[in-house]
């Protein structure tokens, strides 16, 4: 079943140019030499998630069995804090948002193909600042997204995302059911080792 995309859903296919693309690739590698990606569990099941994880910003979201989904300053490993925002980043925020305080974290989720990952539905809801939209950027390998309404289940608009694109979730999409129904691997070169990175940006506290 399908069903019309939701207020406040924006997406603006190929915002960044191959070079542009190159740039935030390079800048999640340099992240990566201190914030290394890791393994996340689910809250009380401890079932792996398929994607790998990292962040940017002050604050990084991090989920294990015990804890939970949530917030944190630092790297669940190294315990030292995140690698700070690329300037691109908050650049973008800038351009399509119109909130008046910066993003504090970026979740950056790292789709292999050996893992076949994927992500289930879900609203991201560990936020204070629910008024704030969540912007994302796509890399690498596209994928299909699909999102619904405020219901887990019901129909579910999609559009396959593709390197360069980014996606708000604003109004009444913010509150709304997504996922990552599908990767479609091996199409692009961009990701060393492969698969898709995903960035996305949010504001966590109450300005
Ligand atoms: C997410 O909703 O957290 C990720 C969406 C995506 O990978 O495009
Ligand atoms: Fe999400």
């Amino acid at each position: 079943m399908s069903t019309d995309f939701p207020q406040g859903f924006a997406h603006y296919p190929l915002y960044f140019d191959t070079a542009q693309q190159s740039e935030l690739i390079e800048a999640v590698k340099t992240a990566t030499e201190t914030a290394p990606f890791f393994q996340t569990y689910m809250p009380r099941t401890g079932t792996p998630l398929s994607v790998a994880m990292t962040n940017f910003g002050p604050l990084g979201w991090v989920t294990d069995k015990d804890k939970g989904y949530r917030y944190e300053p630092v790297h669940p490993r190294t315990g030292k804090p995140w690698p700070a925002f690329p300037q691109v980043l908050t650049d973008l925020w800038t351009a399509v948002t119109d909130y008046p305080a910066q993003p504090e974290a970026c979740l950056v989720n790292w789709y292999r193909e050996e893992k076949n990952a994927k992500m289930g539905q879900h609203v991201d809801f560990d936020e204070e600042a629910t008024d704030a939209p969540v912007v994302s950027v796509s890399l690498g390998d596209p994928a299909m997204f699909r999102i619904g309404g405020p219901k887990r289940g019901g129909a579910t608009a999609g559009v396959k995302l593709l390197s360069g694109d980014v996606v708000v979730l604003g109004g009444e999409a913010r509150q709304c059911y997504h996922g990552v129904s599908k990767v479609y691997y091996g199409e692009s070169a961009l990701v060393p080792n492969g698969g898709r990175i995903n960035l996305t940006m949010r504001r966590v506290t109450l300005p």
